[in-house]
């Protein structure tokens, strides 16, 4: 558990993952997006862990990719350092994952933001791409994922402006799952992971998996695809578990097998 960049806290199945440079506003540098992706993947192997709460330390969320870093960068520094191949791993993440951002979620901020499954935001959240300002655009799935969630005009005007976006509107875009005050982000954000961790692992992580088929397949193959993770459940303990609590009218108790 030796990293530099995050900070990590496990309780109640619940690890919560700290972004941890508040002094550049929690920038994202390679190496940091590195100890991301490490600590995720390890946490989803863990049977101990069910949900995965990732959220920035200090005054935002993440200001973006590290500009120190890539200032002087070029395209064939870029393709051969192939950093987005980690980015990659963190959309296979197969446990639920869920952003608590408060502050800044800007760039690759707001691309993390958008790379877990439900976002929960402080009243105080600003969201925008403003790589645009820059010179430059979204690399880490921005365009593709702002897109699919709001839909193309919308996005476009997002992406070419790079303007602030409250937790209000991005609430009202459908980005954000819930708006809290500032003081109780981090308590209504666990709430929600510790009733996410007592719903069957199973049934939580097939479902995931199928709703993420729904962004990139067609109805019917996408159908297919949930089919074959309804059949799968059946071969689980808490398939078996769940029917039969509900039949001797008691509480389930599952286990994840
Ligand atoms: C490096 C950053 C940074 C960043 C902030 N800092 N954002 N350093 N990269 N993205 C540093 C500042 O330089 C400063 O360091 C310290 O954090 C505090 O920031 P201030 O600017 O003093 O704070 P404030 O005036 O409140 O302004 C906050 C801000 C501004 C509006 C967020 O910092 C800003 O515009 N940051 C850049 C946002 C941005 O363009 N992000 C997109 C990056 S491109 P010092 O040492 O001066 O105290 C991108 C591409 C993604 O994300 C590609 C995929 C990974």
């Amino acid at each position: 558990n030796d990293f530099q960049y995050i900070r990590i806290n496990i309780e109640e199945q619940i690890a919560v993952i700290e972004l941890n440079r508040p002094h550049v506003l929690n920038a994202l540098n390679r190496n940091m997006v590195m100890e991301l992706v490490q600590a995720m993947e390890m946490h989803d192997r863990d049977d101990d862990v069910r949900v995965i709460v990732l959220t920035g330390r200090g005054r935002a969320f993440a200001a973006g990719a590290d500009i120190d870093e890539m200032a002087s960068d070029d395209s064939i520094t870029l393709e051969l350092l192939n950093q987005f191949a980690d980015w990659d791993r963190l959309a296979l993440i197969k446990k639920p994952t869920i952003a608590a951002v408060h502050g800044f979620a800007l760039g690759g901020g707001f691309e993390l933001a958008l790379c877990c499954d439900l976002l929960f935001a402080s009243e105080t959240a600003e969201f925008a791409f403003p790589e645009v300002n820059i010179g430059v655009m979204p690399g880490a799935g921005g365009t593709q994922r702002l897109t699919k969630l709001i839909g193309k005009t919308k996005a476009l005007e997002w992406l070419w402006t790079g303007e602030r976006m409250s937790a209000k509107e991005a609430y009202e875009l459908g980005i954000v799952n819930r708006v809290v005050a500032p003081e109780l982000l981090l308590e209504e954000t666990m709430r929600f992971a510790r009733k996410l961790a007592k719903q069957p692992p199973l049934s939580v992580r097939f479902i995931k998996e199928a709703v993420h088929k729904a962004v990139d397949y067609s109805i019917y193959e996408g159908m297919q695809f949930e089919r074959k993770n309804f059949y799968l459940l059946f071969s689980s303990e808490d398939q078996k578990e769940g029917m039969r609590a509900f039949i001797e009218k008691r509480k389930p108790h599952f286990q994840g097998r």
